[in-house]
């Protein structure tokens, strides 16, 4: 072997920097790529009883983190501002992570009338049902509706911050301090928002969650999930969720998605710059029933969201039907030919997925979307005009 120079990196970095850099563990290969460490257990030191069951290092037991884990958390921390992360085996294990190590029995929460299907099976029947945990589900763009849904018991706020699958924008700055007001946490699934475009900590979060599978990772090719916030908040979700319960994320899918996070900031780029265009080009064409999109001004949130996202774009996702009815809606999905019909989001290819006006969640979306239904279009990374073409000529073989 060679001698190496020890280089460390500089202490601060900007985002496109970190997200190359960050989370890199050189190991005495000095290869340049993190290796892969596709070990389940590891040699002990002589007296392994000194090492205490929830130890979260490398180097003793997989379901314990690995070089790979560990080092996509510390990447995901940078990424975030925060503390600590833990990453697990999907975006649902860490939406569960957090409300099984964050709330108990006689505990309630809050949670925003719209969120992604697994949070709302979660509180409407599985938690409720199973563990008694009580959850009231309220608008919360409707700032005084979420101050009076608040109890004493009230432990956790549950938002998205731009929800799935309607967009609806959420004032992280103004929920944080209702909660904080009530000592409560308020944890915001930033899925749809990924730094270095939002960072909810900086807005007095105390947790991030993020479904890895989506933008983070971003080619579709591996499921993992995270929580961000403080250590002190972070600590228990390892012990319990990782340790305890097993939720962890294999060191194969942390490399993956490590790696896929390098081009993250390059890739937002273009997600939110095609996102708007595509989204201006449906609102203007008649044969488009409605579209919802942070970035128009038609959207009820379009000033929050300016003010939020600081000009830095609206989001990736949007969702819209064509005139007509869910015949016409699928008819106009088949004959997209770069767009592909799929469940996942955050891609680099674009993904849409039609879904009914049916379903008991379905109640709590806005007026088009419980007449209509809804396509939700998440706009990846293609040419911006190639995507316009591919809109307008599916439209055009729709409608005829
Ligand atoms: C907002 C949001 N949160 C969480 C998840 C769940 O992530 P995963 O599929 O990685 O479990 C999704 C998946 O679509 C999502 O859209």
């Amino acid at each position: 072997m060679h001698e190496h120079p020890d280089r460390t990196l500089p202490e601060t970095l900007n985002d496109l920097s970190l997200s190359v850099h960050g989370g890199k563990a050189l190991d005495s290969t000095m290869a340049l790529r993190t290796p892969l460490v596709m070990a389940n257990s590891y040699q002990l030191p002589d007296d392994p009883s000194e090492i205490s069951w929830s130890a979260t290092a490398p180097g003793l037991y997989t379901r314990n983190t690995g070089v790979n884990q560990s080092g996509l958390e510390a990447k995901l921390a940078a990424m975030e501002g925060g503390e600590d992360a833990v990453a697990l085996a999907s975006g649902v294990a860490a939406l569960h992570a957090v409300f099984f190590s964050h709330v108990r029995v006689g505990d309630h929460v809050v949670v925003s009338d719209v969120t992604y299907e697994a949070t709302w099976r979660l509180w409407t029947e599985l938690l409720p049902q199973r563990y008694g945990i009580e959850a009231t589900f309220v608008d919360v763009t409707d700032l005084e509706a979420v101050r009076a849904a608040i109890r004493d018991e009230t432990r956790l706020v549950c938002v998205e911050a731009i929800a799935n699958p309607t967009t609806k924008v959420a004032d992280i700055r103004a929920l944080a301090e209702i909660a904080h007001a009530a000592d409560a946490l308020l944890m915001v699934d930033s899925t749809f928002t990924p730094p270095p475009f939002y960072r909810p900590l900086a807005d007095g979060a105390d947790l991030v969650a993020h479904s890895l599978t989506k933008y983070i990772n971003g080619h579709g090719d591996a499921m993992g999930g995270a929580v961000i916030g403080a250590h002190e908040l972070i600590q228990p979700i390892k012990a319990d969720a990782m340790v305890d319960v097993g939720g962890v994320i294999s060191p194969f899918n942390a490399w993956q998605i490590q790696r896929g996070s390098v081009t993250l900031p390059l890739r937002l780029r273009q997600h939110l710059a095609s996102a708007q265009a595509v989204a201006e080009l449906l609102d203007a064409d008649p044969r488009v029933a409605y579209v919802r999109y942070p970035g128009l001004p038609s959207h009820p949130e379009h000033a929050l969201a300016a003010r939020q996202f600081d000009g830095r774009g609206n989001g990736g996702m949007m969702a819209f039907a064509v005139d007509g009815d869910p015949e016409t809606q699928n008819r106009f999905v088949a004959r997209l030919r770069l767009i592909t019909s799929g469940f996942s989001l955050g891609h680099d290819d674009s993904l849409i997925v039609h879904t009914g006006a049916e379903g008991p969640r379905v109640t709590t979306y806005p007026e088009p979307f419980r007449r209509l239904g809804h396509l939700r279009l998440s706009v990846g990374i293609e040419d911006t005009d190639d995507l316009l073409a591919d809109l307008s000529q599916a439209l055009d073989a729709t409608f005829g």
